[in-house]
């Protein structure tokens, strides 16, 4: 027991030691713990109405208009008054998918899957806002063209 309390003891000096050399920490807080700053303005929602090119291919696409007020619970579901299968005729919105109707085991249902009743759970919009951090996503057609002209990345 005795060894293993001392062992303990130099780690945690150890992580100590490692905590205190590292100068900054990363953080996305704009001001000190102790402040209370303003808030930002709230940031516009994209409503372009016009699909945005997915990430990669099983990325759930962007939602492309607002859904202020669009209930989605128990009772109601607004999305699917413009998604449905049903729907699409009179809305001109493209249908959900047929990923949509499966259940885990991959048996298509004739509605509907639980799995996707609730849209937000995958389906976001975006705002008119700069990123906070760098992104250094790279698409992976970009990716597989630069392979093919044989440099390294
Ligand atoms: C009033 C009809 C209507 C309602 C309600 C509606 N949408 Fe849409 N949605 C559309 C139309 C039309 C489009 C095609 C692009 C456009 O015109 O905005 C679209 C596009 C989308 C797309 C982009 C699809 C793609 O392939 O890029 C997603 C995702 C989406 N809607 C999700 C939702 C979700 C989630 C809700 C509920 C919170 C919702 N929509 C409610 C009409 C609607
Ligand atoms: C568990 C995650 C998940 C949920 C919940 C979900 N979706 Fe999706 N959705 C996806 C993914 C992933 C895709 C793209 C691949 C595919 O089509 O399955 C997609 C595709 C779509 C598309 C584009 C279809 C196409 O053919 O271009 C629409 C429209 C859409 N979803 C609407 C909805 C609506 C409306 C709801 C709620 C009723 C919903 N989704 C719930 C994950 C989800």
């Amino acid at each position: 027991m005795i060894r293993l309390g001392a062992f303990l003891f130099i780690l945690t000096s150890l992580a100590g030691i490692a905590f205190a050399a590292e100068e900054t920490i990363a953080t996305l807080r704009a001001a000190a713990i102790s402040e209370t700053p303003q808030a930002p303005p709230m940031a516009r929602v994209f409503n372009r109405d016009l699909r945005q090119v997915r990430n990669y291919p099983e990325q759930p696409p962007l939602i492309p208009h607002r859904i202020d007020g669009y209930q989605v619970d128990l009772n109601t579901n607004k999305c699917l008054t413009c998604h449905s299968r049903a729907a699409t005729g009179e809305s001109q919105a493209p249908m959900v998918s047929i990923t949509h109707f499966m259940d885990r085991e991959g048996q298509f249902l004739a509605s509907i899957s639980p799995r996707r009743y609730f849209c937000n759970q995958c389906h976001v919009v975006q705002h008119d806002v700069q990123p906070l951090i760098e992104n250094e996503f790279v698409d992976i057609d970009s990716l597989l063209s630069a392979e093919g002209q044989g440099t390294e990345n």
